[in-house]
């Protein structure tokens, strides 16, 4: 069952408690969980964090140090659209940055922000295997290689 962010607190407590049973007979079951709550809420809740520290036997600060390690992981729920673009040596080297500071000022956003509307998130990402055809970027999930402020706006019809 997937549960929106819009859930009923009891809901979406469930839903959690079931993630993580699911998970913990794994070894190593932090990060799927972590991944399996993303995938149904499309970010880590915040009533998560004390049910997985105590189910793992772990404090607070080192599972939100595990979760803000991981770029991919939101604190909150994205918009219906979302921008990755790379910030890696390679696309740096072609042009990201000012990429990146366009696409953001176009949409007046800082980076992880989402437009007010909620419908785009623009987030960073550091390597997305096209190197060689930076500036690289994902929209909604497909890869865009040799991209333009104006090709990614032009996407989402911004
Ligand atoms: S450095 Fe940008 S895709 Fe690899």
């Amino acid at each position: 069952m997937t549960v929106t962010a819009l859930a009923p607190a009891r809901e979406m407590l469930a839903e959690i408690d079931a993630i993580i049973a699911d998970h913990l007979r794994l070894e190593g079951p932090l990060l799927p969980i972590l991944h399996g709550l993303q995938a149904a809420f499309g970010y880590i809740p915040a009533a998560a964090h004390a049910p997985i520290a105590q189910a793992l036997n772990i404090t607070r600060a080192e599972l939100h140090g595990v979760i803000s390690f991981y770029h991919d992981f939101r604190d909150k729920p994205a918009g219906r659209h979302v921008i990755k673009i790379c910030r890696a040596e390679a696309c740096q080297a072609v042009g990201a940055a000012a990429l990146s500071d366009a696409v953001l000022a176009g949409l007046g956003l800082d980076w992880h922000g989402t437009t007010r509307d909620g419908r785009v998130t623009v987030e960073p990402v550091y390597c997305l295997g096209l190197c060689a055809c930076g500036p690289a970027a994902m929209v909604d999930g497909a890869l865009k290689g040799r991209v333009s402020p104006e090709m990614l706006l032009a996407e989402l019809g911004a």
